[in-house]
């Protein structure tokens, strides 16, 4: 299966028709049944996401939607709405310990039971900043979210017959390292430093979730360069029409639609490894730096107390 959407991805990328592929038939997974399943997708009024649980939604599961856009989130809504699926959307934003709370707090009003929960919201920022919290803005937006949230969800989690929690991290954690000392530090570095750093703990954090929840199903994947999503906004100009540009070659870019297959096929396909990380629909090995197991401890520890996760029995 895995070799089979390899195929269609390079087939697709040298026709150039990447645009008209669903995500659930580029994984190879159309056949699976997600009905009676509830699914979290986090960023999912745009790019990645918005594919991501439109797919999961035609496969039958109901989808919690989230982003901070109302009217964004309502426009997905309808478009899931118009595909026979039920959703929800909830309004949060990530940058913050409350917002997370609220997302979480949302998620458990509408649900007792989260099988599929996708962490994907997620940033690049060109400058460096710190959140009302104190903490770096983009590893407090792509990792401490992801951490705090599937530490409030893991008791709806662990009532799931088959639980999976999908991060979409990046190939760009191979050039990222842990600064634990800058991640409060005024001087917070943004960019690609700080967006690699956030990418990076994404890996440890999926490694040391499953590696502490056997459980739950802990997987994360790169869902390739995708120039047309809205993650390249805050690039400066010249850098972002290049991405652009960059983006229509066939084999450089791709789609929201054709990134987000790999998400699909974590949340649904029954021959997935866990504590994996994939790409195109196949296992990886991730860098070196993501496979060092004394930082992902390390990294769990400091992202408890970042995050203020006090219950001995969450993550
Ligand atoms: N695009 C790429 O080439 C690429 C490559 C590798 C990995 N990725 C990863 O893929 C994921 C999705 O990216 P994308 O390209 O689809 O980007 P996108 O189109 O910009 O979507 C990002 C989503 O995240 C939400 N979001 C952003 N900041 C948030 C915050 N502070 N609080 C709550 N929600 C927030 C946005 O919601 P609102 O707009 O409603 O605020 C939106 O739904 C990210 O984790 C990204 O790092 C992307």
């Amino acid at each position: 299966m895995a070799r089979d959407s390899r195929t269609t991805h390079l087939t697709e990328a040298v026709l150039g028709q990447r645009m008209t592929t669903r995500p659930e038939d580029r994984a190879g997974v159309s056949s699976e049944d997600l009905s009676g399943k509830t699914a979290v997708v986090t960023g999912s009024t745009s790019g990645i996401g918005r594919e991501l649980a439109l797919a999961l939604g035609r496969l039958g599961a109901e989808v919690v939607l989230h982003g901070r856009h109302p009217e964004r989130g309502q426009s997905v809504l309808e478009d899931l709405e118009a595909a026979g699926a039920t959703g929800w959307f909830v309004r949060a934003d990530l940058a913050t310990r409350d917002g997370v709370a609220a997302l979480a707090d949302g998620v458990l009003e509408l649900t007792d039971t989260v099988d599929v929960l996708c962490n994907n919201a997620g940033v690049f920022r060109r400058r460096g900043e710190l959140t009302p919290d104190g903490v770096e803005y983009t590893f407090a937006v792509n990792h401490l979210a992801p951490f705090a949230l599937t530490a409030r969800l893991v008791p709806a989690l662990r009532d799931a017959e088959d639980p999976r929690v999908v991060t979409t991290t990046s190939g760009a954690h191979t050039g990222g390292s842990i600064d634990f000392q800058g991640l409060r530090s005024g001087a917070a570095e943004g960019g690609w430093t700080a967006y690699s750093q956030s990418k990076l703990a994404n890996v440890l954090f999926t490694r040391e979730l499953d590696r502490r929840f056997p459980d739950v199903c802990a997987t994360c994947f790169h869902p390739g360069f995708v120039p047309g999503s809205g993650f390249m906004r805050d690039l400066p100009r010249p850098l972002h029409w290049l991405g652009q540009a960059m983006g229509r070659i066939p084999l450089v870019g791709t789609t929201s639609a054709a990134g987000a297959a790999t998400g699909v096929y974590l949340a649904a396909s029954p021959d997935v490894e866990c504590g994996r990380y994939y790409a195109r629909c196949a296992p990886k090995d991730p860098a070196p730096a993501a496979r060092d197991e004394e930082t992902a401890r390390k990294l769990w520890a400091v992202s408890r107390d970042l995050a203020g996760v006090t219950d001995p029995d969450a993550v």
